[in-house]
């Protein structure tokens, strides 16, 4: 079943995301050479309790982070320990905060400096991926639209959307119903209506789609090792345009 959120339930997963957007900006800041993701993730805890909210990851299904940094070949739920950031590589970031009994959820991949041409052009297309699936997600339309405009998206520019993670539902709890496939799954899925709030999350693999999770039973990364990025924004659906609950004038992504 999906929730259809009130205007009130929706204003309180306003303010959960802004805090997610806010702390996400903190961190965008702060990624340079050097510094580790444990260091990250501290921040990020800081910011999250700073603006009265509990890290939604911390303690979720045993998860011991507040934060997901996930580096180069990392696809998603790197946990945050001592590896230092270099030069070059790129860097995905994964924040949750729960508020007055609502999650929002948001994560973008930035560069560490400058960075190839294959992964600017990695994390360019997964960023248009997620705005062609945001803009999908209207009043009307179906699921599978969603999921197929962030797969065409990928795919022209020639990159791999992973199968085996999904964006989700997200409101009293942070994963609800639907799930949300970055794929076509061949099936319709639900009509999307005024009201629904959706976490879309393109994660997209410079190679090939294949993942594997490591023995600590998080971190997930590509089979072929090559570099993976990742773009969440979480949504309402509207009757017109989308409103974008993560979003911040003070960066922009998912957006164009
Ligand atoms: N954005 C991710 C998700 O929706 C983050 C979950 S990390 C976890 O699944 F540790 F909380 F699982
Ligand atoms: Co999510």
């Amino acid at each position: 079943m999906i929730a259809l959120r009130e205007e009130s339930e929706i204003a309180t997963l306003r303010d959960a995301n802004r805090i997610v957007s806010d702390t996400l900006v903190t961190l965008v800041e702060q990624v340079r050479p050097g510094v580790t993701t444990r260091e990250l993730d501290a921040i990020a805890e800081d910011c999250i309790r700073g603006a009265g909210a509990v890290p939604s990851f911390l303690g979720y299904r045993g998860y011991p982070n507040s934060t997901c940094i996930s580096v180069e070949d990392v696809i998603v739920h790197g946990i945050p320990g001592d590896r230092e950031l270099r030069e070059g590589q790129i860097v995905s970031m994964d924040v949750g905060a729960y508020y007055l009994g609502y999650h929002g959820d948001a994560a973008l991949t930035v560069a560490c400096g400058p960075v190839d041409e294959l992964r600017r052009r990695l994390m360019d297309a997964t960023d248009r991926a997620l705005s062609a699936g945001v803009q999908a997600a209207r009043a009307g339309n179906y699921l599978v639209d969603v999921s197929r405009a962030v797969q065409r998206v990928c795919e022209q520019a020639g990159f791999s959307v992973v199968r085996d993670f999904v964006g989700h539902g997200i409101g009293r709890k942070m994963h609800e119903d639907p799930q949300v496939p970055n794929f076509d799954t061949g099936v319709r899925g639900p009509l999307l209506r005024d009201g629904m709030v959706l976490a879309i999350e393109p994660m997209v693999n410079a190679g090939k789609p294949g993942v594997k999770v490591l023995r600590d039973g998080w971190t997930a990364v590509t089979i072929d090792g090559k570099p993976s990025a990742h773009f969440e924004h979480s949504i309402v659906v509207r009757d017109g345009p989308p409103e974008i609950l993560s979003a911040t004038p003070r960066l922009i992504w998912g957006q164009r």
